[in-house]
């Protein structure tokens, strides 16, 4: 019976006859309710699927990637053996989707720069970011980033190779020149906005590395940007104009000369630290030093280069407003620092509820 009169009124409701009742209106709410429980259910599997098993969630101060049940899947590499994997990542679910597809554009990539991706590029995920890569190869990377990035993902892409620009669509720009050429960049940052991420996967040789860097650190966005520049295996090679450090040992490593990018980030860790390279470890100088120099995109990290995260061959500097380090201080109970006899005076102090920031 009940069913029965259910489905004349759902009938009804379809056909829009008869006055809206009260009983007509409740089962148009159970409908409404079973379809958003439905929608929400969907939209929960999608999410899950998405993620495949890796789960990051972004909290105030942590990103938490939480591994799951595919934490151990192995992959192979371009000779067929297997490896685990750093830890899995969105691109490695890309990569093991096209991995047998013939059409597909390849993408070639050391193994560890997906986890450094994830680490450093996923808040970009979902939002509107514009991305500028040197190295289209042959529109592999374009795709993976997109896959990554969401649909208001925007691509610039730069190569030498003029097939590349066949890879421009409504969402990739494709501009063909010589990234080692100061001119080129200059006619490019007449054309492009502001950019959110660069990666500089080019060339690779010394010459490009440091003009890319000269002229495009300062056109990526000062406050939240991102400059990418991988491969750098290359700063040790000779053929890339870099130099090998032919024994290894710590002498080698602590040595200062050579116009490689990684010597160029050594330099870089000085550079953060400008304030204090004084050697006053409490009193941070009112400006940097004059050790900043040689390159123009120098005076752009001086204001925004704010953080330097390495990998195993790739660099990521962060972008953001640098200022003068001051000293901060909030509550008034202290011991002196180190050891000390001072006598705590017996209580116990905690800071109030109020100032407890749950999350
Ligand atoms: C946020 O980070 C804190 C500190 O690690 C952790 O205790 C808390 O569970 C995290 N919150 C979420 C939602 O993961
Ligand atoms: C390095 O790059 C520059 C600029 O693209 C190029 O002219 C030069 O031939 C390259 N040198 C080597 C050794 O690859
Ligand atoms: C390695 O290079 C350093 C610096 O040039 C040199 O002092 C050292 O003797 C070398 N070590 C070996 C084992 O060749």
């Amino acid at each position: 019976m009940a069913r029965n009169a259910s489905a004349r009124s759902w009938r009804a409701w379809r056909k829009g006859s008869g006055r809206l009742s009260f009983s007509r209106m409740m089962t148009r709410l159970k409908f409404l309710g079973m379809f958003c429980l439905m929608l929400m259910g969907l939209h929960y599997l999608t999410l899950l699927y998405l993620n495949q098993g890796l789960r990051i969630i972004h909290n105030d101060s942590f990103t938490h990637v939480l591994h799951l049940n595919i934490r151990d899947k192995q992959i192979s590499d371009t000779n067929g053996i297997n490896h685990t994997p750093t830890y899995w990542t969105p691109f490695h679910r890309y990569m093991e989707k096209i991995k047998h597809c013939k059409k597909c554009p390849r993408v070639h990539k050391w193994e560890p720069y997906f986890a450094a991706y994830t680490e450093q590029l996923s808040r970009f995920r979902g939002r509107k970011v514009v991305m500028m890569e040197v190295g289209v190869q042959s529109g592999g990377s374009m795709m993976m980033w997109r896959s990554f990035f969401g649909c208001r993902f925007e691509y610039y892409g730069i190569d030498i190779n003029p097939q590349a620009q066949q890879f421009a669509s409504e969402w990739a720009t494709i501009f063909i020149g010589d990234q080692g050429n100061p001119e080129f960049w200059k006619d490019i940052k007449k054309k492009v906005p502001v950019i959110d991420i660069f990666l500089d996967d080019g060339g690779h040789n010394m010459s490009q590395q440091f003009t890319t860097f000269e002229a495009m650190f300062p056109h990526v966005k000062s406050r939240g940007g991102v400059y990418v520049c991988e491969d750098l295996s290359t700063s040790y090679s000779a053929n890339f104009l870099g130099q090998p450090l032919s024994n290894g040992t710590v002498q080698e490593y602590g040595r200062t000369g050579g116009k490689t990018f990684v010597e160029l980030s050594k330099k870089m860790i000085d550079w953060l630290n400008c304030y204090f390279v004084s050697g006053d470890v409490m009193a941070a100088s009112a400006s940097c030093p004059p050790i900043f120099d040689g390159l123009p995109a120098v005076s752009e990290f001086k204001q925004f280069g704010y953080s330097l995260h390495f990998y195993s061959q790739i660099i990521f500097i962060q972008k953001e407003r640098v200022i003068p380090p001051f000293h901060y201080m909030a509550g008034g109970y202290s011991f002196p620092y180190g050891y000390s006899t001072t006598v705590w005076d017996g209580n116990r102090y905690d800071a109030p509820a109020e100032a407890i920031i749950d999350i």
